[in-house]
């Protein structure tokens, strides 16, 4: 691994050079690649040769990109996806066989948790869930097929703590491949692999982007197991667009600075959301009222960049507060420069039974703030007047 630190290897990792000798990297938008001559061509396909064949298996802007988050991550190998839900799909369909069976966290993010419960066992591939504070019963629900335990780590949208490495030391006992998505901290503020990951996933579309542009997701872990997420990728083609790589390779270089801010802006809107008299409770890794606040501590550098809040009045003052704000943005998405609020029970999670969604941490009033780049102070008189009005 190399001995550069992530701020750096984010910035100078960097493909060859062409021959314009350019400083800032070219976008390669090439669907092929040309081959010397018919040996060239035959060694190529026979995976003889390391080198670019079409961009449904390689492209060097994707290449850069992979290598970094490698590097960020501690990782061997990864391979780069069209979105994050390309990468968990992917993920699974490469590593996993009919009859296989996946203990996962319940708190994921909603389409994780579509593909677990409807579009997995139609494979029959199963799985169970436990709770985010019941780490204690995952050995319970390991079965002979059970191959892969599954989880986030701050979760989507209660912002929940999991001991990373009290499920690496469970995987590693029971000899399961242990997947964490990891979208929530980025590399920079954690690194699973440390705490015994086989495999991390990435929505790129958060904060590695973290200006709201394109899509994108990437898988990375160990050689052995990427080899099968090659395989599999490159014959079904969820890739990233070289496009959209270009654009994540960039963002990379700004991502320790950014998230920086993103998350001295989050801690300061959770401290005064905290001594709000319309607030009963906040939830932020970095506030030492967070019941995982020492675990985070250890586990994350900073405390990312989603702020959970349970508003007084329930599901009507949740949605009463969402008419009520005026300058964050009403979106679906996190991890943007522009702060972003949500309501899960009336939207994101309307759908899921109540008794299931209060299991995952989703109260009628809980508000999910996804921290952007403006001054802390506009954030907050917006978030004050949509509490008082
Ligand atoms: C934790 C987590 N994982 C995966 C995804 C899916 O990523 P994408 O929207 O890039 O497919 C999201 C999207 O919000 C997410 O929050």
């Amino acid at each position: 691994m190399s001995s550069k630190h992530i701020e750096t290897q984010a910035i100078r990792t960097q493909m060859e050079r062409s021959q314009f000798l350019e400083h800032s990297n070219p976008l390669y938008l090439t669907s092929s690649y040309v081959f010397e001559d018919a040996e060239d061509m035959r060694a190529s396909f026979a995976d003889e040769k390391q080198r670019n064949i079409y961009s449904r298996y390689s492209n060097p802007n994707t290449s850069e990109f992979v290598e970094k988050i490698c590097l960020m991550e501690g990782a061997e190998r990864g391979y780069a996806f069209a979105s994050g839900m390309s990468a968990v799909f992917s993920t699974f369909a490469a590593i996993l066989n009919a009859g296989d069976h996946i203990v996962s966290c319940r708190s994921i993010f909603g389409s994780t948790q579509t593909l677990l419960n409807n579009i997995l066992p139609k494979w029959n591939i199963s799985n169970n869930y436990f709770k985010v504070d019941e780490l204690d019963k995952i050995e319970n629900l390991i079965q002979p097929n059970t191959k892969v335990i599954y989880a986030e780590s701050p979760t989507n949208p209660a912002v929940d703590i999991l001991d990373l490495q009290r499920l690496g030391d469970i995987a590693k006992k029971h000899n399961l491949i242990f997947i964490i998505d990891n979208c929530f901290a980025t590399p920079y503020l954690q690194q699973p692999i440390k705490f015994g990951a086989d495999l991390v996933i990435h929505s790129a579309t958060k904060l590695i982007d973290g200006q709201g542009r394109v899509l994108g997701g990437i898988t990375v872990g160990s050689s052995e197991l990427i080899q099968k997420i090659y395989l599999f990728s490159r014959n079904t083609g969820p890739s990233l667009s070289p496009f959209n790589a270009w654009i994540l390779s960039k963002s990379l270089e700004t991502l320790p600075v950014r998230v920086d801010r993103h998350c001295e802006n989050a801690l300061k809107i959770a401290t005064f959301l905290e001594s709000h008299h319309n607030v009963n409770f906040v939830k932020y890794p970095f506030l030492k009222s967070h019941p995982q606040y020492e675990l985070a501590k250890k586990q994350m550098k900073l405390g990312g960049n989603v702020v959970a809040f349970e508003i007084k009045g329930g599901i009507e003052a949740g949605r009463k507060f969402l008419n009520t704000i005026q300058l964050l943005s009403l979106s679906a998405n996190l991890g943007d420069t522009r702060s972003i609020v949500t309501h899960p029970a009336s939207t994101t999670h309307a759908k899921i039974p109540e008794d299931v969604r209060l299991q995952t941490g989703i109260t009628g009033g809980l508000i999910r703030v996804s921290v952007g780049l403006e001054h802390p102070e506009d954030i907050i008189k917006d978030l004050k007047q949509a509490l008082e009005n």
